[in-house]
């Protein structure tokens, strides 16, 4: 078929082919595997040996072509209702994805209450967002930036068709839907727009840091005796990281082709634990979307890969330095004596038993940072594949 025919060829010379497949790709229509044709470059993941293969929706397989328009309309700002904000501007690479402010601030300056996310393996994710059971696929996440009102974010919700206007118009837009969608009416659309993003979002993986040369590359000298101190603390029921921040994604919800997904990934770590009945603007975390009063102050454990980049820290900021956060742990949670949101996170009746504090020589701090740091993936943050495809004169970031 020339689907699989054509994936395994080199990416040029399958665009070469591409006008030859498409006319023979119509003529096969309705033959081929899934029945539509040629629909597309097969997207080939380059994962060292060893890591799982992520799932992909089947409505929604990666190719090539989908990609590329998916980092288009990643970095592009006109897909916010006021052209002021892409994905990009709060998901900036060279922070890993997300942003060095505590809170995000949506297109209209409507503020968030939470941090941007850092977007690393987010592939391998079983839900999505700091603390939410029922968005399981990127896809479906991809509503809430683009749609969401509460906050605003790009606010496209009752924009859509000037929004759409704005890419139909450009030749370049025409074509990259063209190539993405092939065989489809009416291509440009925001189902569209979501399945290429979310395909491009897909492909942000990072396996190429210092902990994994040592790790997985069998490099012993990938890491210093400091670094490896560090991470037998990690490891260590002394400190219990690894019991949440666990696994190859050192995250607990992650889910693959040979896996399912673990059980429930949202904890209480003692970050607040509010003495006030009802406080304006307070996040609960889970309990705001189960409304299930065990689900307060509930957050998913994320990912700590490229940690070092992606400061501050925890669902909404607060902890500016990766110091903090192991002084905050260390304490076994965070008293706050004034203010609306005063409480003792360490006493909050939900904590988990694995946050309990533990007392590190200043050496051992030391040396769980330094392990922290072995984790970034300089590759990841640097490499072009993931950059801004707009020339500079054009960038369409903020
Ligand atoms: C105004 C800043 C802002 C913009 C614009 C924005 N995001 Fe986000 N993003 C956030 C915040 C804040 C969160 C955490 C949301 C939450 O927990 O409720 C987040 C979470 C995410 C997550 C979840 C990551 C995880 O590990 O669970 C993904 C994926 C994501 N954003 C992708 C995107 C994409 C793609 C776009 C563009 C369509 C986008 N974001 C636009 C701020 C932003
Ligand atoms: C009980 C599970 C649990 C344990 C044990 C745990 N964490 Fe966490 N971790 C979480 C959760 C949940 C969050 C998010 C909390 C929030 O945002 O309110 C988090 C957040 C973090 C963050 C910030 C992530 C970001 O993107 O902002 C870092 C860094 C971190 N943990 C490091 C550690 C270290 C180091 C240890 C061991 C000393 C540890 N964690 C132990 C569950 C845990």
């Amino acid at each position: 078929m020339w689907s699989t025919l054509i994936a395994g060829r080199h990416p040029d010379a399958a665009r070469r082919m591409r006008g030859f497949a498409l006319s023979i790709g119509s003529m096969l229509l309705g033959l081929t595997i899934g029945g539509c044709g040629f629909n597309g470059t097969e997207y080939r993941w380059q994962l060292p040996d060893g890591f799982p293969t992520p799932l992909v929706p089947e409505d929604n397989p990666l190719t090539v072509e989908k990609i590329e328009l998916g980092r288009r309309l990643f970095y592009d700002t006109r897909l916010s209702a006021n052209a002021r904000q892409a994905c990009a501007s709060c998901h900036r690479q060279e922070h890993a994805f997300s942003e060095p402010s505590a809170i995000a601030i949506g297109s209209t300056g409507q503020k968030h209450r939470r941090n941007s996310m850092a977007l690393v393996n987010v592939a391998y994710s079983a839900t999505f967002t700091w603390a939410h059971p029922g968005i399981t696929t990127l896809e479906r996440h991809m509503l809430i930036p683009l749609f969401g009102d509460a906050p605003i974010e790009m606010g496209a919700g009752g924009h859509e068709k000037e929004i759409l206007q704005r890419l139909k118009v450009e030749a370049d837009y025409q074509r990259l839907f063209a190539e993405a969608f092939p065989f489809q009416r009416n291509r440009i659309n925001f189902d569209n727009v979501s399945k290429a993003i979310a395909s491009f979002v897909r492909t942000f993986v990072s396996f190429d840091s210092p902990f994994d040369r040592y790790a997985y590359g069998g490099d012993d000298s990938a890491l210093t005796e400091s670094e490896i101190r560090g991470m037998n603390l990690f490891m260590s029921e002394r400190l219990e990281c690894s019991h949440c921040h666990s696994g190859f994604n050192f995250s607990q919800f992650v889910t693959h082709e040979s896996n399912a997904p673990a059980e429930s990934p949202f904890h209480v770590t003692g970050l607040y634990h509010i003495e006030a009945q009802s406080a304006d603007g307070f996040d609960f975390g889970l309990f705001e979307v189960t409304s299930n009063p065990a689900d307060k102050d509930r957050f998913k454990a994320p990912t700590l890969r490229n940690i070092e980049y992606s400061a501050p820290y925890m669902h909404d900021g607060s902890l500016a330095t990766l110091e903090e956060v192991l002084d905050f742990y260390a304490a076994g949670g965070r008293e706050i004596t004034q203010g609306v949101w005063r409480g003792d996170g360490r006493k909050h009746p939900a904590k988990s038993a694995f946050v309990r504090g533990f007392v590190l020589t200043e050496q051992e701090k030391q040396d769980v940072i330094s392990f922290l740091h072995s984790l970034s993936d300089e590759r990841f943050v640097t490499d072009p594949r993931f950059g801004n495809p707009f020339a500079p004169d054009r960038a369409r970031r903020e």
